[in-house]
């Protein structure tokens, strides 16, 4: 078999700009890196908790795709300790750690698909389709409430993010006077410039909550996300897996649709003629948020894949314990993928674009993002048409969080 071995080609330092961005863009070293390379060795911090063996960085489409496919090979199962990793590379099947029980993007099958089964019958277009009553209400409050603001206000915090907290609340049924402090948890708890003591104490608050809702769904279901999912799987679902799954959908659902919410704007404020698009015809608003979706990318890294056993992919061997983080962003950017890809056309042909990930651990929330998008974007621009930036452009700063979209974002109108 041929290929290169890790000790012929030496591994790369990332630069200090190592998966950040320029506004809309990725660092012009995260091209620089990709130059290198699809799939490259990388030396130096990996944002994440890595165990013994050499980290990868995919860059190009193809590659990312077929990691990200690759359930057989990859595993998103996160291993606490060596011994735990040997015995899984072993084939030796190892509990779920306490804390990441229900976590649905960690588990593997036949576990994943159990729970993935009951999960997909609450996210069919017919059930969406009644939440959209209570969305567009919620996308009406907010904006109302930026108004009152006006004619200068902070776009992220007054409508992006209480939206996509909202949708979050009203899909798993928390109840409406509970919701402020339950969003603000969530928030702080994906906060990564507070620590991990300061998030650990907010996460165990938020369980508890947690503990208390299910408790009273367990009594007396009502027709949330909880209240069904008690109702037709009770029997075979733990309350910790229920508590695992909530958190899942709350940490997957509510920064991810707040930043694409922020980030969209912030990319259509920079080009009118797309955004002029959102009013012509239902089919043009829905390629305007998956052209917004697969330019930006706010998942830009999805959780790392470690290697199960040995496998060339790219002609490099990955040995069995490495790990692989794959870039949705530079993948969704790259000529394999769609001509230009650094420009933002919604005329462009519909592309597979990984913005939602790929394979067994495709967005299981996507249609209800596309959904919201859909609606937000429109009303934002029909009630305010005139909306523009109150600072230029380079002042807007990305949120420190895990998924990438603007800190604060001022408009004026
Ligand atoms: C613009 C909005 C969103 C984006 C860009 C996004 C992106 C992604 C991506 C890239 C993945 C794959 C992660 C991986 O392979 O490791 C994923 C998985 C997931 N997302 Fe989303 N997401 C969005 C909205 C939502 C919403 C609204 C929900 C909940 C209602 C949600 C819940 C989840 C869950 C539970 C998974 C794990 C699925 C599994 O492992 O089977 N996401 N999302």
């Amino acid at each position: 078999m041929e290929h290169a071995i890790d000790e012929v080609a030496p591994a790369v330092e990332p630069t200090a700009n190592y998966m950040t961005r320029t506004h809309c863009d990725p660092h012009e070293d995260m091209f620089a890196l990709r130059e290198k390379g699809s799939l490259v060795r990388i030396l130096g911090d990996a944002p994440t908790q890595l165990g013994k063996g050499y980290v990868w960085q995919a860059l190009g489409y193809d590659v990312v795709r077929k990691i990200l496919g690759d359930h057989e090979n990859f595993t998103t199962r996160p291993r606490l300790t060596e011994a735990e990793a040997q015995r899984t590379t072993n084939g030796e099947d190892v509990p779920m750690a306490p804390h990441f029980v229900g976590q649905i993007s960690t588990y593997d099958p036949p576990e994943h698909t159990r729970l993935r089964r009951m999960l997909t019958p609450e996210f069919t277009v017919r059930r969406i389709r009644r939440l959209e009553p209570a969305i567009q209400e919620l996308i009406d409050d907010h904006l109302d409430e930026m108004e009152a603001e006006g004619p200068h206000a902070d776009l992220q915090g007054l409508f992006a993010d209480p939206v996509g907290g909202g949708v979050l609340c009203e899909l798993l049924g928390i109840p409406r006077d509970d919701r402020a402090e339950f969003i603000r948890r969530i928030r702080r708890n994906v906060d990564i410039s507070r620590g991990f003591k300061a998030r650990a104490a907010d996460s165990a608050a938020f369980n508890r909550y947690l503990d208390s809702l299910i408790t009273r769904q367990r009594k007396d279901p009502d027709e949330g996300f909880i209240g069904m999912l008690v109702r037709e799987h009770g029997e075979n679902v733990t309350d910790e897996e229920l508590k695992g799954l909530c958190t899942a959908l709350l940490l997957g659902g509510v920064e991810t649709v707040a930043g694409m919410i922020g980030f969209g704007v912030l990319a259509l404020l920079d080009e009118p003629e797309q955004k002029d698009l959102v009013f012509e015809g239902p089919e043009n608003v829905d390629r305007v948020v998956a052209e917004l979706l697969r330019y930006l990318s706010p998942v830009q890294q999805p959780n790392p894949r470690m290697a199960i056993r040995d496998v060339v992919v790219d002609g490099k061997l990955i040995k069995a314990g490495d790990y692989v983080l794959c870039s949705i962003l530079m993948a969704n950017r790259d000529e394999a993928l769609t001509p230009n890809p650094n420009v933002l056309d919604a005329k462009r042909a519909s592309v597979s674009d990984v913005a939602f990930g790929h394979g067994i651990h495709y967005c299981v929330g996507a249609a209800v993002a596309r959904t919201v998008l859909r609606m937000a974007y429109r009303t934002l621009w029909r009630r305010f048409p005139g909306l523009a930036l109150a600072v230029p452009v380079e002042e807007v700063k990305l949120r420190n969080a895990f998924i990438d979209c603007p800190d604060r974002l001022p408009v004026t109108w």
